[in-house]
């Protein structure tokens, strides 16, 4: 962790319209990894705590980067700035300059929202860098072995930086130098907004480009220094192409991450994990799977092959093997699949089996109770100890709303029976094999038949009691 920085301000640009995309949306908004390229760079600007962050949207875009950055958190300390038309980054940063005015920051760091690889701790040595030596910009520079499309830095004699010349503008030798602008600086405040004034746009696309601010200052002799980093941080996303080799490279690196934390990941390549999960030592995630939104993976639970697990707890030692898990929680030593589907709102309790083609939704499933095969569980409160038959069914919508089912502990629903909702199922009560169950069923009664008639006294088929049976499910 470092020191808060109160004397820099951030201006990200995310007003470009991103015309290699091809889309209707903002390109910055386009999400790889779990979120929105723009939520990545400020994700890796979040550490370095800033005075202020300003993000430089498109009129058109505004709104729904706004939406999108405080429907991850971002909200403070975060200022909107407009550029009325994408004519270029030294235009998206005066615009972003304006906003600043008043504030009493004297450098900014300026990166570009396309960058969601970037990491804090280059962006960290590049600002110690910069109030280290107090050159008038540092920037970041990467060696690509292609690389097509980006800014080339040219050094003089002395080896230091001397402008950047953008490719469309470039001639063949220049083009040859494998050295690239990252699109990432520091500016001392005052020189940043002297220098842009002169920025023309005199060049292939007729714009006005920032990385010119850089041969501005080299001209007057003022000192420009560079930080060198990694080729694989510092990919621009501009194509579709683009944000799925970058998507590769964040997965990847969540990969590296966990196993690092103690986490065995059976294949990487094969593992999707957003960067907003948490996974506890010794989980043990397998092929296909995919971690999403706030999923929180906890100590030894195995999860996969093909499993998908949303905005989802799995407890210590629970698995899941080829399922869908969506806003659920599983407690420990809990199983789920093969497939299986668990829809938003369900709950089993320690210990609690969810088997082959069961769907659940806004269900509790009681310790120790199963659902082994073929059943459909909704708006089910259901106790501890429960044997659902194969083919069960909570019928819970009767056309207009939504009903409740409840099953009381140690119950045994046998198969193929459905439970016309709202209706209760009693303490170690039973249902028979088709029954279809109207009306409620009391404690330790047997109901069978259709519409199911309810025989008092012959349940109990769970305990040990007299008319026990063992359960064999
Ligand atoms: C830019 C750099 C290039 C560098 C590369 C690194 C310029 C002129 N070129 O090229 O030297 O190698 O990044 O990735 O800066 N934007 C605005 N307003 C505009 C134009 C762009 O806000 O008028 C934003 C875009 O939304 C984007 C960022 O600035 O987030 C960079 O723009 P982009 O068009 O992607 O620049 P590159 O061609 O990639
Ligand atoms: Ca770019």
């Amino acid at each position: 962790m470092g020191e808060p920085r109160p004397q820099t301000a951030a201006i990200v640009l995310a007003a470009g319209h991103g015309s290699r995309m091809r889309s209707a949306r903002p390109k910055v908004l386009h999400g790889t990894a779990g979120r929105p390229l723009l939520l990545h760079v400020l994700a890796a600007l979040q550490p370095l705590e800033l005075a202020r962050s300003v993000v430089v949207v498109s009129p058109a875009g505004r709104d729904q980067v706004e939406a999108a950055c405080s429907s991850f958190g971002f909200e403070d300390g975060i200022i909107y700035a407009t550029q009325e038309s994408p004519r270029g980054t030294a235009e998206a940063v005066s615009a972003g300059l304006d906003s600043l005015t008043g504030g009493s920051e004297s450098s900014v760091l300026v990166v570009a929202g396309d960058t969601p690889l970037l990491r804090t701790e280059t962006l960290r040595a590049l600002l110690d860098l910069h109030v280290a030596r107090a050159p008038s910009a540092t920037l970041v520079t990467a060696r690509m072995e292609d690389p097509t499309g980006y800014g080339r830095i040219l050094r003089g004699y002395g080896d230091e930086v001397e402008k950047i010349v953008e490719e469309r503008d470039a001639s063949a030798l220049e083009r040859s130098v494998k050295e690239v602008n990252a699109g990432v600086y520091v500016f001392d405040a005052v020189r940043l907004g002297e220098v842009l004034g002169k920025v023309d746009d005199a060049n292939a696309q007729g714009e006005f480009y920032l990385p010119d601010v850089v041969g501005l200052l080299r001209s007057g002799n003022e000192p420009v220094l560079a930080l060198g980093a990694d080729a694989s941080e510092v990919q621009g996303v501009n194509s579709r192409s683009d944000l799925a080799n970058a998507g590769e490279l964040l997965r990847l690196r969540a990969c590296e991450y966990w196993m690092s934390e103690g986490v065995t990941i059976v294949d990487p390549r094969t593992t999707y994990i957003d960067a907003s999960v948490s996974i506890g030592r010794d989980a043990v995630i397998r092929p296909f799977s995919f971690l999403e939104g706030r999923t929180i993976i906890e100590d030894g639970a195995e999860v996969g092959p093909q499993a998908r697990v949303v905005d989802s707890v799995v407890g210590e030692h629970a698995t899941v093997s080829f399922a869908v898990v969506k806003k659920s929680t599983l407690e420990a030593e809990t199983s789920v699949g093969p497939f299986a589907s668990l829809r938003p709102g369900t709950t089993l309790e320690r210990g609690a089996h969810v088997g082959t083609f069961v769907e659940t939704k806004n269900s509790r499933i009681g310790e120790g109770s199963k659902a082994n095969h073929l059943s459909y569980l909704g708006d089910a409160e259901i106790g501890n100890g429960v044997n659902i038959g194969a083919g069960t069914i909570t019928a819970n919508f009767d056309g207009r709303n939504k009903n409740k089912t409840v099953i009381e502990d140690e119950a045994y629903i046998g198969s193929d029976t459905t439970m016309v909702a709202p209706v209760r199922i009693g303490k170690r009560a039973a249902t028979g094999a088709g029954a279809v169950v109207r009306t409620d069923v009391p404690d330790d009664a047997l109901a069978v038949g259709v519409p199911a008639r309810n025989i008092e006294g012959k349940g109990n088929k769970m305990g040990k009691g007299e008319n026990g049976a063992t359960a064999d499910p």
